[in-house]
């Protein structure tokens, strides 16, 4: 029976967010928290999955009721995937499909884009498809849209090309920063957002002044273009700046929450360079960056504001085999 393991890093946005959305650039960074997908060819014309991390198990469907009928949310990136590429590719091979998780779904480093690009990857590889890295990124994209119908694709990149990565909406640049690593401290909020609503809240709060938004989302390109260089640069401190800069933008865009801000405050008020949120707001992570000699100090501010500290690597590798 032929089987394949197939792994891609969870990611962190690091400026411009909600901005990307309509066309601006933003920063990402893959993060050594990695999602591994499992695929083996089976005898029946059949496609299963297990999924423990999220409470899925045996779930089985004919080929040809794939995406029909009711869809467990946390099956649909699965199942979609595997339609599309099953219809495209013209494929009849039944396949198991077993997913497991370093990370929680719920604190937004991105487990739904992870699997996604792990499933086309394996896929590819077990049916000996070549895909260019263009080609799969639009195929994943599509999956995502397909389900959520909105998103830049971000995290589908970074999932993909992995490291840090100078991204415009719909992968129309994507361009590798040449570092090593960003010494960031990750504070995660207890509270799982969704991105969808994040994103509507924003369309709804500017519905009658699209002229700030526009104002606001150029104010943001600005400092992406300009952390791209002081990060590759290393200037951390003109780094940290940048990040309070964009987090009082995206306060205006009105997607924080008083917890986000404590935990940001209390990182700054503790020495960090600068401190925001890192995705579509409304909880999940913040992120900060501090000298070596304040790291402890800062972390232990935002674990008193009732932060919980993820301890990451950036710039992490993309999908790869891993078997
Ligand atoms: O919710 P997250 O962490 O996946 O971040 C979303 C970032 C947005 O810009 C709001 C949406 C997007 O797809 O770029």
């Amino acid at each position: 029976m032929k089987k394949i393991i197939v792994s891609a890093p969870g990611k962190l946005m690091l400026f411009g967010e909600h901005a990307v959305v309509y066309g601006h650039p933003c920063l990402v960074t893959a993060v050594n928290q990695r999602m591994y997908v499992r695929v083996e060819i089976l005898d029946e014309e059949q496609f299963q999955l297990d999924a423990k991390d999220v409470k899925i198990k045996n779930y089985k469907k004919y080929l040809s009721q794939l995406g029909k009928g009711e869809i467990p949310d946390a099956a649909k990136f699965v199942e979609v995937a595997v339609k599309n590429f099953y219809e495209k590719f013209r494929l009849r091979n039944g396949i198991k499909v077993t997913t497991y998780s370093e990370f929680s779904f719920q604190i937004g480093f991105g487990s739904s884009s992870a699997i996604t690009v792990c499933i086309i990857k394996a896929l590819a590889e077990l049916f000996n498809i070549k895909l260019s890295n263009k080609e799969f990124f639009d195929f994943s994209y599509r999956v995502v849209l397909d389900i959520q119908g909105k998103g830049s694709g971000f995290d589908i990149a970074a999932a993909i090309y992995g490291g840090t990565l100078y991204f415009q909406s719909g992968g129309k640049i994507i361009h590798p920063l040449a570092i090593h690593s960003l010494p960031l401290i990750v504070g995660y909020s207890g509270i799982k957002a969704d991105t969808v609503s994040l994103i509507n809240r924003v369309r709804d709060k500017f519905a009658k002044n699209n002229k700030r938004f526009q104002e606001v989302c150029a104010e943001i390109e600005i400092i992406v273009r300009r952390s791209r260089q002081e990060i590759e640069r290393a200037n951390w401190k003109i780094v940290g700046e940048l990040m309070n800069r964009n987090q009082k933008l995206l306060s205006e865009l009105g997607i924080s929450t008083s917890k986000l801000d404590d935990m940001i405050a209390a990182a700054i008020s503790h020495g960090a360079y600068g401190a925001k949120i890192s995705g579509a707001g409304g909880g999940d992570c913040m992120i900060a960056l501090a000298s070596e000699d304040n790291i402890k100090s800062v972390e232990r501010a935002i674990t008193r504001a009732g932060g919980r500290i993820i301890p990451v690597e950036t710039n992490a590798k993309g999908v790869k085999y891993e078997k």
